[in-house]
C-alpha cells in the first residue's frame, strides 16, 4: 500500500505556514442559557482555545491572549446546532499576533448556515523563560490574506489610540485602570 497518498483524515494544506485552524463542535445542553441558546461565556471560551491552538500551532509555541475585541454576537446559536469555528493569523508584529475568529452554525435538519460571531484576539508568542519571545514573521500569499493583514494592521492602531485615550479619561478622573491597582495589607 502506498505512503503517499494524502491522509483522507487531514485536511491538505496547501500554505507555506499553519495560518489557518478550523474546528467544528456539536451546541449541546450544558453549553446553553435559560432560553436554549448558547451563552456567550460558553462560546468565548470555545473561541478562546480556537485561538490559542491556532496562535501556538503557527507559532511552534505556548502563546497567552492579552487581549479580545470587536465581539460581535451577530444571532443566536441554538443547542442541536453544529458550530464551525474558523480562526486565521491575520497579522504578526514582534511577539503579537491577530488571530480572527468567525463561527458559523448550521441546522442539522435543513443544513442553513449562518455567520453568527466574529472578534479578534490578540495572542503573545511566549518563550520557554515566560516572557515575550519573536513570533515567525507572516508570509502573505494571496490578495485576500493581504487585505486580511491591512485591516489587523489598522485595528492595532486603534487598539493603541483607545488604551491611551481610556488611560487618560482614568487619570482624568483620578482613579487607575480597574484592576492595576491591588488592595493589600498596610505592612
Ligand atoms: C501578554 C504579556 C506577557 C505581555 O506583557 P508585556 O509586558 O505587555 O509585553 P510587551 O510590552 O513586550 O508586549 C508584548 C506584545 O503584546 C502586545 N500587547 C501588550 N498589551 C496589549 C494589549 N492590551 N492589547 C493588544 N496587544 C497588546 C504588544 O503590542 C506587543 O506586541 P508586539 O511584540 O507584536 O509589538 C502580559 O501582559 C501577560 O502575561 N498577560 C497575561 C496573559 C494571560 O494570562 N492571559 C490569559 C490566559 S492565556
Amino acid at each position: 500500500m502506498s505512503t503517499n497518498q494524502p491522509s483522507p483524515l487531514e485536511p491538505v494544506n496547501t500554505s507555506a505556514q499553519e495560518k489557518t485552524l478550523h474546528m467544528t463542535q456539536l451546541a449541546t445542553p450544558d453549553m446553553a442559557n435559560f432560553s436554549g441558546r448558547v451563552h456567550g461565556g460558553s462560546l468565548l471560551k470555545l473561541l478562546d482555545q480556537v485561538a490559542y491552538a491556532c496562535a501556538a500551532r503557527y507559532c511552534k509555541s505556548y502563546c497567552v491572549t492579552v487581549s479580545l475585541d470587536h465581539v460581535f454576537f451577530k444571532e443566536p446559536i441554538y443547542v442541536g446546532e453544529l458550530m464551525t469555528v474558523l480562526a486565521h493569523v491575520n497579522y504578526v508584529g514582534s511577539s503579537s499576533l491577530e488571530i480572527g475568529v468567525k463561527v458559523v452554525a448550521e441546522n442539522l435538519k435543513t443544513q442553513a448556515k449562518r455567520h453568527t460571531n466574529s472578534c479578534y484576539f490578540t495572542m503573545v508568542c511566549m518563550g520557554d523563560d515566560g516572557k515575550p519571545s519573536a513570533a515567525p514573521p507572516l508570509i502573505l500569499e494571496t490578495e485576500a490574506e493581504h487585505r486580511l493583514f491591512k485591516a489587523a494592521q489598522m485595528r492595532r492602531e486603534l487598539r493603541k489610540e483607545v488604551m491611551a485615550r481610556n488611560q487618560a479619561l482614568h487619570e482624568q478622573a483620578g482613579e487607575s485602570l480597574p484592576g492595576t491597582q491591588v488592595e493589600g495589607p498596610a505592612t
